[in-house]
């Protein structure tokens, strides 16, 4: 049973000779499983929506990775996902860093938690991770990762940066920020939120760039990330009656048998023209439809009656303060709707 999605790539990519020497940008989504103490937010099966671009080693790769995450969450109306950046360097660094803060915390061996004595051994950088409250003094005074960075990878976090505030990306550096994996290499990020509990991170990844050499593949720069599924279907249920759901811009009523006829298609040429519309289906009377119009969130109705149908014309009607007017069906509506379906 999988854990995660990235080794698998890299082992599918290094079998069928599709790495090396070659750009690749792959996705997959699926179920994953991991034997961790079940609760709110984490479970032992789960499902991620992962991406992976392979044989670029430079920081705008890194960069188009978040813009892509960013992208998502706009189109699901989600305006509350907090990035927080941090770089672990490269292998060698990072081994050297181990080594320091395994010294600092031998020398504080006895203030640490039952958690952080396990990792001690296993994985000493998760302990900066940790949440309990009484270990914070301790990481705070912990030796610094970021200040142990190699030039190199300085200079690609810095890039890095660049990039994402040219693109407009409000983001924190979190120097605490290690994550669970060990082939993580440079830029590692998460995005967060404030409205799951304890289990915040909605969307993870990073670079990755000895792996495929690690698994038996030749050195291939790599980055990626993965979404939790459930999760991000936790939020969107959260959001469902906040400002920023996602609702259907109009909701068209059909009244009669040739407006029937014709809705399917209206409806399909508004949604050309980029509108979310939900077109009534198994009929009903005015009273029954503009019902289910309210229900659906929809800012507008539009309705197809007999007459419209005739004219090749369509009345808008603005459910919030019940004001309509009749359009030709030509007429652009889709910028009508998107205009005051806004707010
Ligand atoms: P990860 O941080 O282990 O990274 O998981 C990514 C996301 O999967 C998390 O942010 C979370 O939303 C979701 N997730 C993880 N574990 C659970 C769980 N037990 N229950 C529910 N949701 C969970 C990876 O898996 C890397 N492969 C990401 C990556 C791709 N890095 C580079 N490329």
């Amino acid at each position: 049973l999988r854990p995660e999605g990235t080794a698998g790539c890299v082992r599918a990519g290094i079998e069928n000779g599709f790495l090396h020497n070659q750009i690749q940008r792959l996705w997959y989504a699926g179920p994953m499983f991991r034997h961790e103490r079940p609760q709110k937010g984490r479970y032992r099966q789960f499902h991620q929506i992962g991406v992976e671009a392979f044989g670029i080693e430079s920081a705008d790769l890194d960069a188009e990775l978040i813009l892509m995450c960013m992208r998502l969450w706009r189109a699901l109306g989600f305006d509350a996902l907090t990035l927080q950046l941090n770089s672990l360097g490269t292998l060698e660094c990072r081994t050297a860093y181990r080594r320091e803060l395994v010294h600092y915390l031998e020398t504080q061996r006895g203030k640490l938690d039952e958690d952080s004595l396990r990792r001690l051994d296993r994985n000493p950088l998760r302990i900066l991770d940790s949440k309990n409250p009484a270990m914070q003094e301790i990481i705070a005074a912990a030796p610094n990762l970021f200040e142990h960075l190699d030039d190199a990878s300085r200079a690609h976090f810095e890039r890095l940066g660049d990039y994402l505030r040219q693109a407009g990306v409000v983001f924190t550096v979190n120097p605490r920020l290690v994550r669970g994996l060990d082939y993580y290499t440079r830029t590692v990020f998460e995005w967060t939120t404030d409205r799951l509990g304890a289990q915040s991170a909605v969307c993870a990844g990073g670079r990755y760039d000895g792996l495929v050499e690690q698994l038996g593949g030749k050195s291939t720069p790599a980055a990626g990330f993965a979404i939790g599924m459930e999760r991000l279907a936790e939020l969107l249920a959260l959001q469902a009656d906040s400002p920023q759901a996602v609702r259907p811009h109009g909701y068209l009523i059909l009244l009669g048998e040739e407006a029937e006829r014709q809705g399917l298609k209206l409806a399909e040429s508004l949604r050309n023209a980029g509108l979310r519309i939900e077109c009534n289906c198994g009929g009903g009377g005015l009273k029954a439809q503009l019902k289910r119009a309210d229900r659906s969130g929809a800012r507008h109705a539009l309705l197809l009656g007999a007459e419209e149908a005739r004219s090749g014309s369509i009345t808008i009607k603005d459910l919030r303060d019940g004001s309509q007017r009749t359009l030709a069906q030509g007429e652009p509506i889709d910028l009508l709707l998107k205009e005051t379906s806004r707010g």
